[in-house]
Order: C-alpha cells, then structure tokens, then sequence
C-alpha cells in the first residue's frame, strides 16, 4: 500500500479527535475525505503530515513508519500539503513563493517528463505566469489557491494533501481550481482531497470515504456513494 494509516488515534490535549481512523491510498489514486464540520478530517490530513502526533496507530507511506517523525522528514519522504488557510507569503512575489519549495532530492527521483518546473507549472496555472512578480498579498483567493498547489508541485511530492482547495472561492474560481487538480490527477499524482463541496469531490475522487464523528463511516467508489442516498444523508447533508 502507498499510504495507509492504521487505527491512529490522535488528541487535542485531552479531546479525543480521531479515534483507531484507518485509511488506505493505493499509488496515482485521487481519494476524497469527506464529512461535516468538526467531524476530524483536517486533523487526519495533519497526522498524516506530521503536523500533530497520533498517540497510537501506525501511518507508513511507501513502506516506512512516518507517524511521530517531524513534519519536515515526512515532507522530504515526498508528502506536500496544501493547507486549508493557503499560507502564501504576502511579501515574496509568486515566483519565490514557488521557488521556496524546490525539494531536491524530489527532482532526483523522477523523470524529466515527470518533473514539476516552473514551465510546466506556468503551462497548467497560466494565472501565475502573468502574476510571477506581483507580491503573494495582491493575489486574489483563486490565484492563492492555485500558488498553494503549485508550489506543493514544485517540490516534486508523490503524495499531495489538499485540504479544501474550494473554500471560499467564487463558482467560476472554483470550476478552475477543480479543473487544474483534474489535470495533475491526470498526470498520475496521488491525491487525498478533504472537499466541502461534494459535486467537485465526486468529479475529482476515485474513492471516498466518509467520515463521522472521529471515524470513517463508508468508504467505497463514487459510483457506490451516487447510488446510496441513506449513506449521504448519514454522513453529509444537513
Ligand atoms: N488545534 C486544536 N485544538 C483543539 N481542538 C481542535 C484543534 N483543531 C481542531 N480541533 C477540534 O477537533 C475536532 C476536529 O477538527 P478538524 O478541524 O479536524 O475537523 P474537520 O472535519 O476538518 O472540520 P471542518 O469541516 O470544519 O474543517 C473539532 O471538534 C475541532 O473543534
Ligand atoms: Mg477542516
């Protein structure tokens, strides 16, 4: 398995966030995390990424324990996240805010065909050729949207976390955020999407799992999930 988190329980002080959450991505997958508010997925996303420690369970990706290494070990291991606050910096322009992420030993380990450079960003995000020395602050919430994903691409990861790429965005904004994760998907990214917005997650996921209050609660096919209304009304509408 390429990444598969086992029975992981993680905490906030003493609240009991994810309890024995077990979840598994298979290599060039796009998985979509789904559920209500508060219900633990961005917590699942940062176990993942080591930015909280799970007291128990086990997350190995590529065959190797990464649950209790540091996040910048895990990120150097080929994990790139995109968080939901976007975390761009306001005063580097685009380009440096790209080129900060250049992961070295990433670019070693693929192809040039597979490589993510600035050219072949600039092909799949043109916005960011345009605005590559306007100061990450003048962007708008669709190019910070798409600065935060290319410059997770820019390090070259096999793995990339997006913990809800839409939010916020207008429609039309967000129809190009769905189509340029499409797009690396295509390209045979390995993707696990925490997405509010269940039409974009279903276009995008070859899987889904559900989760409720601190656990998965259905994972399946899209097609699965489409012809079982009793699950989505468990697990997403309000
Ligand atoms: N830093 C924190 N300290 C304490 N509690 C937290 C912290 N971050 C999240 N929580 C709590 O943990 C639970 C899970 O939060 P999490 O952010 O993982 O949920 P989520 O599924 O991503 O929700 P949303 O859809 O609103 O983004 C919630 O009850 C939340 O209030
Ligand atoms: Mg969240």
């Amino acid at each position: 398995m390429f990444l598969e988190t086992k029975n992981i329980n993680t905490y906030y002080g003493e609240s009991h966030v994810l309890r024995d959450l077990s979840l598994e991505l298979e290599r060039g997958e796009t998985v979509a995390l789904l559920g209500r508010n508060g219900m633990g997925k961005s917590t699942t996303i940062k176990s993942i990424m080591g930015l909280v420690t799970p007291r128990s369970g086990q997350i190995t990706f590529k065959g190797e324990q990464i649950a209790g290494q540091p996040s910048y070990r895990i990120a150097r291991m080929g994990i790139a996240y995109v968080p939901e606050e976007r975390r761009i910096f306001p005063n580097l322009t685009v380009l440096d805010n790209m080129q900060i992420s250049i992961r070295k030993n990433g670019q070693a380990t693929k192809t040039a065909g597979d490589m993510w450079d600035l050219e072949r960003i600039y092909k799949h995000f043109p916005v960011l050729k345009d605005r590559s020395a306007q100061k990450g602050a003048f962007l708008s919430g669709g190019e910070q949207q798409m600065l935060a994903i290319a410059r997770a691409l820019m390090g070259n990861p096999d793995l990339l976390l997006v913990d809800e790429p839409t939010e916020g965005l207008a429609p039309i904004i967000v129809k190009e955020v769905r189509d340029v994760l499409a797009e690396i998907s295509e390209a045979g990214m390995t993707i696990l999407l925490v997405e509010h917005n269940l039409k974009v997650a279903l276009s995008l996921a070859d899987r889904v799992y559900l989760m409720g209050k601190a656990k998965i609660g259905f994972c399946g096919t899209v097609a699965e999930l489409q012809a079982a209304p009793e699950i989505r009304a468990e697990f997403l509408e309000v």
